[in-house]
């Protein structure tokens, strides 16, 4: 079999065994209601694709003051849960399995949604358009006081709460990408000299924080986080971020989670000050479940899956071309290009 690989069966926890590697990527699509919660179209969408192995949903914000794009679902309200119970007994239906990933914009968050000023770890903005809002610029958030970041955890629990209820199989915590938490993981957004920002450590604390109250919630084996520890997108690599994640690493490995998903555009890259590709470098010092991300063929992923050491690959823009990524790959046939245009219709 050509993807033999790809295609056997993965126990990511005694309770939860995909039936392949083939994990869906999270991918914003905008096309949540008005009150931002998941509609018929989305519950269609998901359940189209739940042969892979895991779907993991598109960032869905934990409140509404991380909100930083257009119709971005949320898990906050009971509307929102109610439809996202819709979602999961469709993909379950299928016989598939779905993690929620779990957002707030952080600093990218803006007040046309909000109703208020970003917040994030210190006062430092990102210069630059909005993307997908027309005349948009992003403002300078202000600093969180460590009041309002105890909170912050507690919304992270509350919403964990909340996908279970809605009948996810897991969540996946968004800790990437130049978000709220990986804001608080890269000094050049985090200039704290508090326990949340004076050292590696404490850089590593935010996170940790909200892996321990979502896990409390959840149970570690459904909970997952998502990292970019090579600062590629809506921040900068400032030196010595790399201790950071040695530390979150470190600890991560204590808790026994159901999978660390390294995320990136083209996981081929490497990056000097990771030492390579950034799944080696969280593969070296991760014991449990790896995911890897960003630019793989089914060719690619078969073959990365023996020599990377990781253990699922995900595919994202595939998945938007090829609704039938799966069947696709266990028959051999060729895959439909991706193409932006594509974003712009829930297929
Ligand atoms: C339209 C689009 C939306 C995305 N939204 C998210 C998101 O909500 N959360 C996230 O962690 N990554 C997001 N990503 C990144 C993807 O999860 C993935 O890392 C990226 O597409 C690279 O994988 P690929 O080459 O297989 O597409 C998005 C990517 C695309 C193309």
């Amino acid at each position: 079999m050509k993807y033999r690989e790809l295609l056997s069966g993965f126990s990511l926890s005694n309770s939860l065994v995909l039936r392949n590697r083939i994990v869906m990527a999270p991918m914003t699509r905008c096309f949540s209601d008005n009150d931002l919660a998941p509609t018929g179209e989305m519950a269609k969408y998901y359940a189209g694709r739940a042969d892979a192995g895991l779907i993991i949903t598109e960032a869905t914000l934990i409140d509404p003051q991380g909100q930083g794009y257009p119709h971005t679902p949320g898990i906050y309200s009971r509307k929102q849960v109610d439809a996202w119970k819709k979602v999961t007994d469709a993909v379950h239906d299928n016989g598939g399995h779905i993690f929620c990933q779990l957002w707030h914009t952080g600093r990218m968050a803006h007040s046309s949604y909000t109703g208020s000023q970003p917040v994030a770890p210190s006062s430092i903005g990102l210069d630059g358009p909005l993307p997908r809002a027309q005349g948009l610029r992003y403002e300078v958030p202000r600093a969180l006081d460590r009041e309002e970041i105890g909170r912050l955890v507690e919304q992270y629990a509350r919403a964990a709460s909340h996908a279970i209820d809605a009948g996810f199989d897991g969540v996946e915590i968004h800790a990437a990408n130049g978000y709220l938490i990986d804001q608080f993981l890269h000094q050049q957004t985090n200039c704290r000299t508090d326990e949340y920002g004076a050292d590696a450590e404490s850089r590593s604390r935010f996170a940790l924080q909200v892996v321990d109250a979502v896990a409390a919630v959840t149970r570690p084996h459904r909970t997952a986080i998502r990292l970019s520890p090579q600062a590629y997108v809506n921040l900068e690599y400032t030196e010595g971020d790399e201790a950071t994640f040695d530390v979150l690493l470190q600890a991560l490995n204590e808790r026994l989670l159901a999978y660390v998903h390294v995320a990136s555009f083209d996981a081929d890259l490497s990056y000097a000050y990771l030492g390579g590709r950034p799944v080696d470098y969280v593969r070296q010092r991760y014991k449990g479940t790896v995911v890897g991300c960003g630019g793989f063929s089914p060719e690619a992923a078969e073959s990365a899956l023996a020599d990377w050491q990781m253990n699922l690959v995900a595919f994202g823009r595939s998945f938007i071309a090829n609704p039938d990524l799966v069947g696709k790959i266990r028959s051999g046939a060729s895959l439909t290009a991706y193409e932006e245009s594509l974003l712009g219709a829930l297929v």
